[in-house]
């Protein structure tokens, strides 16, 4: 079997133009404009061109963009008040901190300041608790991406068997959430759990979001399986000449020349799962911006 590549950034290109269609009604019938604060902290330069991406394409759907960029010094006192203020600012309804932020700042107490209400990232513990129980929050942007993208492929996920490689905060925890929401039987996995190839076998769902570079061979896939491949990884360029320069190549947690061969569709890296976690944190800045309002916001799922 050859497996059908997902098209997450033909998918994601969709989800910006309805939540960009979105967003000028609420403009043309509420006089609001979402509005997006992005807060970068130092000059690490792969923070630098996702935080000029969120900014650009926030801007191309019409919603207003603001950036604050912040010298690597800036005590964490300085950047709690540039929160307490965008917090306060009616004009912005989400906030995006971009991590990692520089080690002498709490990370945590920088994300625990900012207004759940506000938080388009998702990753407050007020969120967090929220998608838990099952109320409605924000949800961070790559797992309700993925969500998106697995729907689109299979249109039912009830009942399926959902693997998930990878316990983070930021795309496994909330992952197995969402897929419980959606009636999969759940199985996260991890560094330590025995025999990952066998639990990944077991998968109608996979999903790889354990940041290792082409970890999931393709003997590990279920013939017929969806792979979500939550991986970008920058490896060495399978050309040994290149390589010696220095060039680099882009791939994900799964091996995906081998996966295509077993998988029934995947993700592609890159190309894949990548461009819906800008689209969402758009979709997510839109959302907050109508529950500000007190206006039902629309579907724009697809
Ligand atoms: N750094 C890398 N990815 C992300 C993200 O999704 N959100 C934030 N805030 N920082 C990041």
């Amino acid at each position: 079997m050859r497996a059908r590549l997902i098209d997450g950034k033909a998918f994601a290109a969709g989800l910006v133009e309805r939540v960009a269609a979105a967003a000028a009604r609420l403009e043309a019938a509420h006089g609001i404009k979402p509005g997006l604060a992005v807060v970068i902290v130092g000059e690490d330069p792969a923070s630098q061109i996702y935080v000029r991406n969120k900014g650009e394409t926030t801007a191309r759907a019409g919603m207003r963009s603001d950036t604050h960029r912040l010298a690597e010094t800036t005590t964490q006192a300085e950047l709690l008040a540039l929160i307490a203020q965008l917090n306060a600012d009616a004009g912005i309804h989400g906030i995006l901190v971009q991590l990692p932020l520089p080690i002498h700042i709490d990370s945590a107490a920088v994300l625990g300041a900012i207004d759940p209400d506000k938080d388009v990232d998702g990753f407050h513990v007020v969120n967090a608790g929220r998608l838990a129980v099952g109320l409605p929050g924000l949800v961070p942007c790559t797992p309700l991406g993925s969500v998106m993208l697995l729907k689109e492929a299979l249109s039912e996920l009830s009942g399926l068997n959902a693997v998930i490689v990878g316990r983070s905060n930021i795309v496994g925890k909330p992952m197995a959430q969402l897929l419980l929401a959606e009636n999969c039987t759940v199985t996260v996995a991890h560094s330590r759990s025995r025999d990952l190839p066998a639990l990944c076998r077991a998968a109608d769902i996979l999903v790889a979001a354990a940041g290792r570079p082409e970890m999931i061979r393709g003997d590990w896939i279920k013939p017929g399986a969806t792979v979500i491949d939550v991986g970008i990884n920058r490896v060495p360029s399978a050309d040994p000449v290149k390589a010696a320069e220095g060039k680099t190549r882009v791939v994900g947690d799964v091996a995906l020349a081998e996966a295509v061969e077993m998988a029934g569709a995947i993700t592609p890296v890159p190309g894949g799962v990548g461009p819906m976690t800008i689209a969402c944190l758009l979709a997510n800045t839109y959302t907050a911006a109508c529950r500000a309002a007190g206006v039902e916001p629309e579907t724009l799922a697809g």
